[in-house]
């Protein structure tokens, strides 16, 4: 199917719209292996889906790998991705916690978390369906402009942009935004079985534009999943405002085969 675009209201038709479509993943194989992302893009799924847990839905054999964490903060502090991903996505959705995985940023040794993570990853089977934001720069993970698109889970230096886009986590404080982070690479995120990718506002309509309509190309790493065989971007009609296409996709989603609903 490649790439399909889904313009919705707002952010919470977004989570609504990628919460059914988890929960139809998960109703049909309780063991799904999510791929699980930070930020505020994918709140209102994991509150969706979280709705659904609640009234029933079976969530206690999903396994979940996080894609990144920052390098530096202890795993309780309020805003490691350890903690971030308990408060936001095991917790509420039921999950079971030690089934969910989230790089080793605290590691003495860097250099070994990345491939360790990439073997765990692999001996769960590797991803189903990989939740993905994207930063106003095409960043996916901490896969920054400039990055690898074959890159596996490894070091890496945050761009200036993404501390300053970053900083209102840490009381507006740029300089208490850590400088490096154990990201998941480009090559690690193609791998995933599906990918869906959230995003909403008008920050992120030019990332948005470039990941689907411009050159595959490293100045927008979230443009390395037009190669892949299946991408859902599920956007809200700011984020979608930048779109050349726009009529085209909407043409397509109505025209949807039946056997694709
Ligand atoms: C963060 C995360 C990404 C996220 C992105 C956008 O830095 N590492 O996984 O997709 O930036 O964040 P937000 O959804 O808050 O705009």
């Amino acid at each position: 199917m490649g790439m399909e675009i889904i313009v919705q209201t707002d952010a919470e038709a977004v989570g609504e719209y990628v919460a059914a479509k988890f929960t139809r993943v998960i109703e049909n194989q309780p063991r799904t292996v999510l791929g699980v992302a930070t930020g505020s893009s994918p709140r209102t799924t994991y509150r969706a889906l979280a709705r659904r847990a609640q009234a029933g839905l079976d969530t206690s054999g999903v396994r979940a790998f996080a894609l990144d964490e920052y390098v530096g903060l202890d795993v309780d502090h309020p805003q490691s991705y350890h903690e971030i991903i308990r408060q936001e996505v095991t917790e509420p959705l039921g999950l079971n916690p030690s089934a969910v995985h989230v790089p080793h940023g605290q590691a003495q040794d860097l250099e070994s978390a990345g491939p360790e993570y990439e073997a765990a990853i692999r001996d769960a089977g590797g991803v189903d369906v990989q939740l993905l934001g994207i930063g106003s720069n095409g960043h996916i993970g901490f896969n920054e402009p400039g990055s690898s698109l074959a890159g596996r889970t490894r070091l890496k230096t945050l761009a200036p942009k993404t501390r300053q886009d970053n900083a209102r986590f840490f009381g507006g404080d740029i300089t208490a935004v850590p400088i490096h982070c154990l990201t998941q690479g480009i090559g690690t995120i193609l791998a995933a079985k599906s990918v869906v990718l959230v995003a909403t506002g008008a920050a992120k309509a030019r990332a948005i534009a470039a990941m689907a309509e411009g050159p595959v190309a490293a100045f927008c790493p979230a443009s390395a999943l037009q190669l892949h065989e299946h991408v859902t971007v599920v956007i809200d009609e700011d984020a979608a405002s930048e779109l050349t296409y726009r009529e085209y996709y909407d043409f397509a989603r109505d025209h949807r085969p039946d056997w694709q609903i």
